[in-house]
C-alpha cells in the first residue's frame, strides 16, 4: 500500500487508445491517443461534446474496459495488469447513480464501504459525519433510495467516494439532467471535497461554467483527442485575440473551430442520416 501513498500522480495517461468494432473490418475511434495527469490533490476537467469520448475515458481508467493500446496508471499502479488492485482506489460517478433502489441509503453506503474493506463499525459514524457535512437530512438515511430526488442520490453517490481515500474520483457528467438548485448542491459539495479531503478529481462535463469554477486545469476533448489542456487562465490567454482574454466559450470555439451546441447538433443530424439511409 506504500506505493499508493508515496504516488505522486493520481492519475498518469499515456497514449491510450481504444476503438469499438462497428462492422466487419469498420471501426470507431473512441480514444486515439489520449495523454492526461490529475496530480494527487487536483481537479481536471474533460470538456467535451457528446460523443467525444469522455465516458470511454472514464471507463477505461476505472477498468471496465480494456485500451487497446497506451498506459493507464492510478497512484503508480497499471491499470491493466492490476484491474483488483485499481478498483480499491477509484470511484466513478457518473449520470445515473449506481444503487441498490430498494435499500436506503445508508445500506447503500455501508455496502460501498465494505466493498473497499471498511468494516461496518468504521463506517457507520464515517458515514453519518460525512451526510451531515453535506447537509443531508439525517432523518432520511433509513428511506430507500428510490424514495429520494435525483440530485440527493448523486450526493450520495459522492459521499459513496469518500468512505475511502487515497481516492480517485472519476466524474462522469455529475451534474447532467439534475434541476439548477440541484446541480449547485453538487458542484458545491464537490468543491467542498477537493478542500477536506485528499482527493483527486478527473471530472466530465460538457457544462462551461462547470468546468471554469471546479477545475485546475481543463482539457478539451474532440473525437477522442484531447486538443487543449492547461489551467482556464492560460487557455484564455493562449486564444487571446486583439488583447482580448476570450471566455471559455470562445477558447472552445478557437480550439475546436465551433461551438459546443454546433458540433452536437452535427453530430446528431450525421446520426439521424445514417440511422435514415439503413
Ligand atoms: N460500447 C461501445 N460500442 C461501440 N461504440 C461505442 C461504445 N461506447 C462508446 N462508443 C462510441 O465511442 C464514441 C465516444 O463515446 P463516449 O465515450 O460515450 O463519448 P461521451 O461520453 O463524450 O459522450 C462514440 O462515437 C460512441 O458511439
Ligand atoms: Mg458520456
Amino acid at each position: 500500500m506504500d506505493k499508493v501513498y508515496q504516488a505522486e500522480n493520481a492519475l498518469e495517461l499515456r497514449d491510450a487508445m481504444k476503438r469499438f468494432k462497428k462492422k466487419r473490418n469498420e471501426y470507431s475511434t473512441a480514444l486515439k491517443s489520449v495523454s492526461i495527469t490529475v496530480k494527487r490533490g487536483e481537479v481536471v476537467g474533460i470538456l467535451g461534446p457528446n460523443g467525444s469520448g469522455k465516458s470511454t475515458l472514464v471507463r477505461v481508467i476505472s477498468t471496465l474496459i480494456i485500451p487497446d493500446g497506451g498506459d493507464v496508471r492510478v497512484f503508480d499502479i497499471d491499470a491493466v495488469r492490476h484491474p483488483k488492485e485499481v478498483q480499491r482506489h477509484i470511484n466513478r460517478v457518473s449520470v445515473e447513480a449506481s444503487f441498490f433502489k430498494k435499500m436506503s441509503s445508508m445500506e447503500n453506503l455501508i455496502y460501498g464501504a465494505k466493498l473497499y474493506g471498511v468494516t461496518d463499525r468504521e463506517s457507520k459514524p464515517k458515514i453519518r459525519e460525512i451526510l451531515g457535512s453535506i447537509g443531508f437530512d439525517l432523518n432520511r438515511v433509513n428511506e430507500p433510495m428510490e424514495h429520494l430526488s435525483r440530485g440527493m442520490q448523486q450526493k450520495i453517490a459522492l459521499a459513496r467516494a469518500l468512505l475511502t481515500s487515497p481516492m480517485l474520483m472519476l466524474l462522469d457528467e455529475p451534474t447532467t439532467g439534475l434541476d439548477p438548485r440541484s446541480k449547485k448542491d453538487v458542484q458545491a459539495l464537490i468543491r467542498g471535497i477537493r478542500h477536506t479531503h485528499d482527493a483527486s478529481i478527473l471530472l466530465c462535463t460538457h457544462d462551461m461554467d462547470e468546468a471554469e469554477e471546479l477545475c485546475d486545469r481543463i482539457g478539451i476533448m474532440l473525437d477522442g483527442d484531447i486538443i487543449a489542456l492547461d489551467t482556464p487562465h492560460a487557455l484564455k490567454q493562449r486564444y487571446q485575440q486583439d488583447g482580448q482574454a476570450p471566455n471559455l466559450e470562445e477558447v472552445f470555439m478557437a480550439a475546436t473551430g465551433a461551438s459546443m451546441e454546433d458540433i452536437e447538433a452535427k453530430k446528431l443530424e450525421e446520426e439521424e442520416k445514417k440511422a435514415g439511409v439503413k
